[in-house]
Order: C-alpha cells, then structure tokens, then sequence
C-alpha cells in the first residue's frame, strides 16, 4: 500500500465547526463594564514572568490553568455578519500595543482581512473564564492586523500575524507581556511546553475557563510523516503521537510556552494546524517562533512599537 496516499492532510480553521457563544455572554456584553478590581497600572514589567505561576505537574489530557499564570494569553472574539461572537483562538501580548496570533484567523480560503470588520473583534486580557465576566478582564479592540508576507493559505506557510491594539494594554498582574525566543534559540525533542487555550480541553475538561495540555516536542519527522504538508524549517510539532490530546479550533494561535533554565517563559510555538482535536490522533503542527522572532521584532519597529526585551 502506498502510505503517501493514505496521509491525512492538515485541517483548516475554516473546516472546523467553530463554536458559537452561549446567549449567556452576549447578555454579559449588554452589561456596563464594571471594574471589580482596579489595580495601578505598572510601566515596565519583565517578559515572561508571571505573578502566579504556571501549574507544571504533567496531567495527561489537560487541566485548568492556575488563574492569572499566563497573564499575557488573550481571547480573540470575532462577530460574524449575523451577529454571532466566536472565539477565534488566542493570542499573545508582546507590547503595549501588539498581540501574535496566527493569520489564519484573517485570511483564509474564500476570505481575507478586507472582508472582516474587524472593529466589532475583541481581544480579551487578563481573561479566564470564557462566559462569565472576570473581575481582571479588560476589552481592547483592533486597530490593525499586519500579517506576514510569505503567509500561504492553503499550506499555512508563516501563519504569523501581529494585531496592533486600538487601545493601550496596561499591565498589572494579570496582564503582562510574552518574552519572544530569539533567532538562535533552540529547543529539544523531548522538552515538556504547555499550550493555554479555551478549547484544549474540551472533550475532557472544563470549556468554560482557560486550560493547559502539557505538549512534549517530538521529532520533525513525526509531523512530516502525519501531515503531507509538514514544513520542517519553520514549524515545530508537538505533542503526542497516539491519541491523548490535541489542541482544538479555539486554541489556534495560541502560544506554546517553553521554561527557559532562567525560569523565564517564552513563546516557542504557535498553534497552527493539526487533524482533529476530539479524535486526537496526530500531534500539533506549531509555527516555530525562532524562526519569526526577528521579523516579528522588525515589524514591531516599522509598526511603532518596537520590542522591549
Ligand atoms: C502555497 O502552497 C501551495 C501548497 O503547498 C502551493 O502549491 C502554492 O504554490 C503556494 N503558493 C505560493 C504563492 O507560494
């Protein structure tokens, strides 16, 4: 039998059933913003260093994030023409004003950034809960999204966006930046990283709150043997390659987050594609972020906001 044939092509965010918001949140919205908490905003915080710090005992399958552990993880919220909220996925605060994600989440097959309104998306920080309004949360909105040149729709080639926030992000201790790897930065098979999301748990845990799947690295050729569009020079794949847990539709963009031996957090991939998260089956495939971070770093400049770290 030739096995090429039988390989499982890499499943798109638009050939994922997104789930829609519950009324619930939409009724959550209509409510004035009530600060619970307002805490002083901070000026300069260090990259990579939360107050409360992640929960780093392995559980296979996923479990609920420590509250407040990965203070620089952001909801992304689309409205649909029809009104509808979705959650598009995750990303990242890198600065007062930008935020990494994938671009998938704006160009697609049959759909481009230009035919997004992207003034009613939101970007949720310092966010835990999915539904219910955390006393921390703030609502920022999208100025502009700068998505990489080289970005290829159907192989997902530099899947790598930068939204550029309306408003400013404050950081106090539930809102604080990623530190980027830079480009010599390497990691390991067998590294332990662990990927936040809203959806990765879905089959086994709680949706309603933020979660984290601990993903081991494996090998390029495990991914290049799943997925017959595997691009081994600037992705990374990720964990597990018999069936215990993949990432799921709302955790595309998300960060896999990599200790360094200086106990600082860094973002070393970004959660790009894989096959299906309910059957998990096949390991992730991550942008590799060494790769991008130089010009994520140069756009940053040319946009404004030039990288602190
Ligand atoms: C995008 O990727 C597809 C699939 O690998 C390839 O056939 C196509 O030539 C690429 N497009 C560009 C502009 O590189």
């Amino acid at each position: 039998m030739h096995r090429n044939s039988s390989k499982e092509q890499k499943i798109y965010r638009h050939k994922f059933n997104r789930t829609s918001f519950k009324m619930r949140f939409i009724l959550l919205l209509a409510l004035p913003a009530v600060v619970l908490c307002q805490l002083s905003p901070q000026t300069t915080v260090p990259c990579g260093t939360p107050v409360v710090q992640p929960i780093t005992k392995r559980i296979v399958g996923g479990r609920e994030a420590a509250q407040g552990s990965w203070p620089w993880v952001v909801m992304i919220v689309a409205t649909t023409n029809d009104h509808r909220f979705l959650i598009e996925g995750s990303g990242s605060i890198l600065g007062t004003h930008v935020i990494l994600t994938t671009a998938q989440h704006f160009e697609g097959s049959g759909f481009s950034v230009f035919d997004l309104d992207l003034r009613n998306w939101m970007l949720y920080l310092g966010n835990h809960h999915r539904n219910m309004r955390d006393p921390n949360q703030k609502v920022n909105h999208i100025k502009k999204v700068i998505i990489h040149p080289g970005y290829n729709v159907t192989s997902l080639k530099d899947d790598i966006a930068l939204i550029i926030t309306q408003e400013p992000i404050e950081y106090n201790d539930h809102t604080r930046p990623a530190c980027l790897p830079d480009s010599s930065h390497h990691y390991h098979v067998g590294d332990i990283c662990y990927l936040p999301g809203w959806g990765s748990t879905l089959t086994t845990g709680d949706d309603e709150v933020l979660n984290q799947v601990d993903m081991p690295i494996l090998d390029d050729s495990v991914c290049a043997h799943q997925f017959r569009d595997f691009l081994s020079d600037t992705e990374l794949c990720a964990g597990y390659e018999t069936g215990i847990k993949e990432f799921c539709p709302s955790d595309l963009g998300s960060p896999l987050m990599c200790k360094d031996s200086n106990g600082i957090w860094y973002i070393q991939g970004l959660a790009s594609s894989g096959v299906n998260c309910h059957i998990a089956k096949y390991p992730g495939v991550y942008e590799d972020l060494s790769m991008y971070s130089d010009w994520i770093k140069q756009t940053m400049i040319v946009s404004g906001y030039p990288y602190e770290y």
